[in-house]
């Protein structure tokens, strides 16, 4: 039989976490797991930017007609400026082009099956630690994934000096796989200074940057955290930048995200759209159509994309906060912990420098769910629960 011999895939361990968290029935229960962002009552609310948005469909759409493999034009322009400036060399050169994807995670796939067509023997370099995705989209297209040091995780270190030394030994024409801002799972980002000299590192080398930009806006700013997107895309001659509007937009089921090609010359960019959307059609046909639609009409209006604006900014703000608020709190109650780092860590992951056995005592009893590899969500901290957070790793440093 076809159907029969396969062995089970085991449970993705995000989804585990968040099935123990739900199994528990412990009214302290505390979810530190999934990578959403939640608000002050551990919510994830709908936008009201959004909300609008979606209103404003309601009334005035028209039609449910077909869009194309490229998705919905207007998103497209208005998510490539927010990224990349529409003042970029590469769009007067007409060498840059984005497209609407299904979530971050298409923008992956597609751009990764496009450097597949490209070269199937492509080297593709992945951070370690990283969103697993990367990894798992990397060898389900059979091309080959090598993994650079990126950060230390049982002691808070970021590796960057290894990074470099790994990147030196990568080959011309490999693809290094970098997180835009807010790095996933460790919360540690390349200064200015470092996302240039890296970007002179690879420009020697002939290195491709595919650029995976998950979470715009909620390291610094909007502005601020498209740094890495422009310099590498403007320095280097080739590029891919994978973008996902999930978490800014609070989007996450309505699947909306981007890829964005720049290719060498306009030429080779007519030829290289042409194999992006071959890939497109022949994967799911067309991107769905009301995440990206909402989008677009959010940074089309100039009032929605201003209260939009003040909505990430308070999301930024809010998991800043707890950051600040979890360290001072380890620092009165456990002053030997030395979390000091996580207050200067960028979004909403970090890692938290416990044993295996410290982490499994968290969770199983204290209730507190995170990954068993120490990362943790710190927007699933709040006002309330962070005594009860603080209080349960300080007792673990109680001899
Ligand atoms: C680094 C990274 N890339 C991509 C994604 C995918 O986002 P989406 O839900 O838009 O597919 C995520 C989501 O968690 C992520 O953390």
């Amino acid at each position: 039989m076809l159907f029969s011999g396969l062995s089970e895939v085991g449970d993705d361990p995000i989804l585990r976490v968040s099935k123990m968290y739900r199994a528990c029935t412990d009214p302290n229960k505390v979810d530190l797991g999934v990578g959403v962002y939640k608000d002050a009552k551990g919510n994830t609310a709908i936008l009201n930017s959004v909300k609008k948005a979606e209103q404003h469909l309601v009334d005035n759409q028209e039609t449910k007609t077909y869009l194309s493999p490229a998705g919905n034009a207007v998103f497209n322009r208005l998510v490539q400026e927010m990224m990349i400036g529409a003042d970029h060399p590469a769009v007067g050169e007409g060498r840059v082009s984005t497209y609407q994807t299904p979530g971050g995670t298409g923008g992956v796939r597609i751009g990764l099956e496009f450097v597949k067509k490209c070269n199937p023997n492509t080297n593709v370099w992945i951070s370690d630690p990283t969103w697993p995705n990367h990894t798992a989209i990397t060898k389900s297209l059979g091309l080959t994934p090598k993994q650079y040091r990126y950060y230390n995780s049982k002691r808070g270190e970021f590796l960057y000096k290894e990074m470099l030394e790994d990147l030196s030994g990568a080959s011309a024409g490999d693809v290094v796989i970098l997180h835009g801002c807010c790095h996933n799972a460790s919360g540690a980002d390349l200064s200015h200074d470092q996302w240039n000299e890296l970007a002179d590192l690879m420009l020697e080398k002939g290195l491709v940057p595919f650029i995976d930009f998950a979470y715009q806006g909620f390291a610094d700013g909007i502005e601020e955290d498209a740094y890495a997107a422009r310099v590498m895309s403007s320095r280097l001659p080739e590029a891919l930048i994978a973008s996902s509007c999930s978490k800014n937009f609070a989007m996450y089921r309505d699947r909306a995200g981007a890829i964005t090609l720049v290719s060498p010359n306009a030429d080779e960019h007519v030829k290289n759209t042409s194999h992006m959307l071959s890939a497109v059609r022949a994967n799911y046909s067309m991107p769905p159509d009301h995440g990206a639609a909402v989008v677009a009409h959010i940074l089309g209006d100039a009032n929605l994309r201003r209260e939009w604006e003040d909505e990430v900014d308070a999301m930024r703000s809010r998991v800043k906060k707890m950051r600040h608020l979890f360290v001072e709190q380890m620092n009165e109650k456990a002053p030997n912990s030395g979390f000091g780092y996580i207050a200067d860590q960028k979004g909403m992951f970090s890692y938290l420098t416990l044993t295996a056995d410290q982490i499994q005592t968290l969770i199983n009893d204290h209730h507190i769910f995170f990954m068993a590899n120490g990362r943790v969500n710190m927007a699933g901290l709040t006002e309330a629960n962070m005594d009860y957070v603080t209080d349960a790793i300080a007792s673990l440093f109680k001899a």
